[in-house]
């Protein structure tokens, strides 16, 4: 949908904002907490949350609440995330994307390639963190695996959260690096002249939807 007086594109719902901030905090929520029982250094940040046995308690529930949040925002994107050959592509020239050649590039979808690498990531990152954290969760589910079992799932969990901590990073970096993009998050729209320079096919798909005759 666009609007031809100002050029605005409407590209999330109130929906699908209030989906990724709730997630968005509590994943935040989730990382601190987890860094406050991962290394003595950092156990002053359970101080956020109550206290020691409060910051254990909390933390496996919160991995529970993003398993929702994350999956509404699976639910609602993962049709826009499938890898195309335009992919391939994109990723080919990725030295031209950090050096801002953008006419080099392929013409883009709704998301490029590094942002479709970014949702993968975060999908099966959440996955390893979920299934390796019930395995830890001896409070309900002590019985049910090995000590062998429990230690593998330790290393899984550390080396997911770090992949996620970085993907996070980089997430967050690339919305404030490309000038324009915070706001879809923000007030769900974007500007013609973002769309046309970031996501050039996506922009011919919106106009050319019925009802858009400018
Ligand atoms: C902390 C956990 C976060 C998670 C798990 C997360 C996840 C996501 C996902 C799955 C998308 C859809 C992208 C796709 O389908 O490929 C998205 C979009 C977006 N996120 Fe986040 N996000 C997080 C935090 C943040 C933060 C802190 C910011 C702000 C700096 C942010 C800004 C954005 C923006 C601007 C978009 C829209 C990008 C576009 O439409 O091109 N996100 N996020």
């Amino acid at each position: 949908m666009s609007d031809d007086r100002d050029n605005i594109l409407a590209r999330y719902t109130g929906g699908a904002r209030v989906n990724h901030w709730a997630n968005a905090i509590i994943l935040i929520l989730l990382a601190i907490s987890g860094l406050a029982l991962f290394h003595p250094g950092l156990f002053f940040l359970t101080g956020l949350f109550g206290g020691g046995p409060e910051t254990r308690a909390v933390h496996p529930w919160l991995g529970v609440a993003v398993l929702f949040t994350f999956g509404g925002l699976f639910v609602r994107f993962v049709r826009y995330n499938f890898w195309n050959r335009d992919d391939s592509k994109w990723m080919a020239h990725v030295g031209d994307v950090v050096n801002n050649r953008d006419e080099k590039l392929p013409e883009v979808g709704r998301y490029n390639a590094g942002q479709k690498l970014v949702f993968w990531g975060m999908s099966l990152s959440i996955i390893v963190l979920f299934v390796s954290g019930l395995v830890l969760w001896d409070t309900y589910f002590f019985q049910y695996t090995t000590i062998d079992q429990k230690r593998l799932a330790a290393v899984a969990h550390a080396l997911a959260a770090s992949g996620m901590i970085v993907i996070v990073i980089i997430h967050i970096y690339a919305a404030i690096w490309v000038r324009g993009t915070i706001r879809a998050m923000t007030r769900g729209s974007v500007t013609g002249g973002w769309a046309w320079r970031h996501h050039r096919k996506w922009l011919k798909e919106e106009v050319a939807k019925p009802g858009n005759d400018d």
